[in-house]
């Protein structure tokens, strides 16, 4: 077939030159090579313990794809630019290499069934890898917990100061998020672990084909059950972008937040220098670069979700030449997730957290004002009459430029007699955390509590 394309039988005229390089794919195919000469090796395999061809044919041709394997791992692999994808370029070789026989590999498969089967295997080992990249970033945000378990901090919500909290709850918010993005690609992982190697090109295959044993020696754990569904799905691969565009939205606000932590305005956090770079004219400047570009780089992962939902609307069955276009947003997608997953946990655990200025913060902005409310509602008081008598005394204080600590008895009498009953003023940023001992609440207790569990699930990863 050198020279020659293996379509060519039943055309009289060349092919366009635009429409070659148009057709082509190879420059982003290639790097299925591994899996997709793992799929060869099964198949032709399969092939002769069926006898539907020698067992030396075998022989012969498994030498050849282990040989055109090195070749291209090894980078002597002359690609051309008439090899239109990676399954031809590879066929082509092995035809240089080994001789007419070659063309045996194709026996009972299409390309519509290889490339399914190659882009699963590829996602497959994707997922994993990128679920081991998670796990990674959870034991950061798990060691940075344990050591900020003494650190209080403001929360907020609207970006304004709302009540102290431990920081270490701060740190296990994200260890949860991320615990869901794990969940949520392991569970399309099994979706995904389905063969649709045996459809051929959409009917099945005339060959007393052996897909299980097929299944098997590729490590898949089923077999697709309707070969015209399996050429034409690509379901897999858009829960793959979603999983991926929801891990890269939660990098992303976890980005936003070191990005208005470190700056000189909050000054609670500092990113060390290997994260950050200067001005090319503001000598004074360190810029959060790392964080805004993990941010920036979210929309990419949007972008490619939709590309492919909009490919696979409306798209007939089976296959149609569209799906071609399916493996470059993915393969996009894996790269900056794997970068932004590891910069992520190199650069949280290298964070530096002002735990002084955190502390100081926490003390203002009234932000144990609902712990005064609660406390007059313990003394039977409605909670929304609370609401509006603590309203008030913030504005007395705000008005005075002074803080609950610094309110006489006379003056709590004043606004209402209960409140100088219930110790307004003792109340401190860690007894109000403190307070909070629900499930999932940030006192020292609830925390020290989910750690425990934490640390039984982490032995099961
Ligand atoms: N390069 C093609 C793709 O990625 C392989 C499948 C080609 N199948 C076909 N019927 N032309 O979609």
């Amino acid at each position: 077939m050198t020279g020659k394309k293996a379509w060519s039988g039943r055309f009289t005229e060349p092919t366009h030159p635009l429409v070659e390089r148009f057709n082509a794919s190879l420059s982003v195919d290639k790097r299925l090579y591994r899996s997709d000469i793992k799929g060869s090796i099964a198949h032709v395999k399969m092939l002769a313990r069926q006898k539907i061809i020698l067992n030396k044919e075998s022989t012969a041709i498994v030498r050849g794809l282990k040989e055109v394997e090195r070749e291209i791992t090894c980078g002597a692999f002359g690609f051309h630019d008439r090899d239109e994808d990676i399954h031809m370029a590879v066929e082509r070789r092995l035809t240089e290499i080994i001789g007419a026989v070659a063309g045996k590999l194709h026996t009972a498969r299409s390309r519509n069934d290889q490339v399914a089967t190659d882009f699963r295997m590829y996602v497959k080992e994707a997922t994993l890898e990128i679920t081991g990249l998670i796990r990674n970033l959870q034991q950061v945000f798990y060691k940075q917990a344990k050591k900020h378990i003494d650190t209080l901090s403001p929360s907020y919500t609207h970006l304004q100061p709302a009540q102290p909290i431990r920081l270490a709850h701060w740190f296990l918010a994200y260890y949860e998020m991320f615990d869901r993005d794990v969940s949520r690609f392991l569970d399309s992982y099994k979706r995904t672990d389905v063969m649709p190697l045996g459809s051929a090109a959409l009917a099945g295959t005339n060959f007393p084909i052996d897909r299980e044993w097929v299944a098997s020696q590729l490590g898949f754990s089923a077999v697709s059950r309707n070969s015209l569904d399996a050429v034409a799905d690509r379901d897999f691969a858009v829960e793959f972008l979603f999983c991926c565009s929801m891990t890269a939205t939660h990098l992303s606000r976890l980005a936003e937040e070191l990005v208005i932590f470190t700056s000189s305005e909050f000054s609670a956090m500092e990113l060390p220098d290997a994260f950050c770079t200067g001005s090319s004219i503001m000598p004074q400047k360190k810029n959060p670069d790392v964080p805004e570009l993990i941010r920036g780089k979210t929309g990419r992962f949007n972008g490619h979700l939709i590309s492919l939902l909009t490919l696979l609307k409306g798209l007939p069955l089976a296959y149609n030449k569209d799906m071609q276009e399916d493996k470059e947003p993915l393969f996009d997608a894996h790269d900056q997730l794997v970068s932004i997953l590891t910069l992520s946990a190199d650069m949280l655990g290298a964070l530096r957290v002002d735990k002084e200025r955190l502390a100081k913060r926490s003390e203002q902005g009234f932000m144990t004002a609902v712990d005064v409310a609660d406390r007059l509602v313990m003394l039977s008081v409605p909670f929304r009459s609370a609401h509006e008598i603590v309203g008030r005394l913030v504005r007395h204080c705000e008005d005075r430029g002074i803080t609950f600590t610094d309110l006489t008895d006379a003056e709590l009498k004043g606004m209402d007699p209960k409140l100088a009953r219930i110790g307004v003023g003792d109340l401190t940023p860690e007894s109000s955390a403190d307070g909070k001992k629900s499930v999932g609440g940030t006192s020292r207790q609830s925390i020290s509590a989910r750690i425990k569990e934490m640390e039984k699930e982490m032995k099961k990863w």
